[in-house]
């Protein structure tokens, strides 16, 4: 089994909703075991385990959840130090307000998540724009979840919004699924 575990965090339950819908697609892929986990109650030993680390935050004052960064701070940092993350599959996503279209900082948390991988060692997985559901809810680094209306009313991330995190999962867990086990870089 290739296993895909994916990190979250939230307040009000709309990071938490795209991580299950990201999941969803990772679970449609034959041989896929995917858990998902709260960011502070990731353990080391559950990155280890996996095979592609896939990280949903709330996008917090244009950067991301400091939850998010502790899991990647405290979790992964000591795993930077064995090089234990050097060839897993890595990718993104996250959910903001959005004021001001894609609002301050949706790209910026993505691209802040996608530089701790690049630190990491970690093949990094982007979001095609072929991909379904793309044009509402997509960037190249990851789908993105608009969580508020035109005028910040709380709309919750909708259904069509979702369609490309469902698409990022199953995208991933392919990727996974292809790289598991491959000695990829040298030493
Ligand atoms: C402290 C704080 C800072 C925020 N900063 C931003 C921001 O810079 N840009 C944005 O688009 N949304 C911002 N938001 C809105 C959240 O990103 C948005 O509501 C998100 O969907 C919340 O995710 P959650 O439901 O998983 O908690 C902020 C929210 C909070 C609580």
């Amino acid at each position: 089994m290739t296993k895909v575990l994916i990190v979250y965090a939230t307040d009000y339950g709309n990071t938490q909703k795209m991580a299950e819908v990201v999941a969803s697609g990772a679970t449609s892929v034959p041989g896929i075991e995917v858990e998902v986990k709260f960011a502070e109650d990731v353990t080391e030993d559950d990155v280890i385990a996996s095979d592609a680390v896939i990280v949903g935050s709330p996008v917090h004052m244009g950067s991301p959840d400091w939850r998010v960064k502790k899991f990647i701070d405290q979790v992964c940092g000591p795993l930077w130090i064995k090089d234990s993350l050097i060839g897993k599959v890595g990718a993104v996503f996250a959910t903001g307000g959005g004021y001001g279209n894609t609002g301050g900082g949706a790209e910026l948390t993505m691209l802040a998540l996608l530089n701790n991988f690049a630190e990491l060692g970690m093949v990094m997985v982007p979001l095609p724009k072929i991909t379904p559901g793309y044009p509402l809810g997509g960037l190249q680094w990851g789908p993105y979840g608009r969580s508020a209306g035109e005028h910040m009313e709380q709309t919750g991330v909708t259904e069509p919004r979702l369609e490309a995190a469902k698409h990022h999962g199953a995208n991933v867990a392919r990727v996974a699924a292809v790289l598991a086990g491959k000695e990829l870089f040298a030493k």
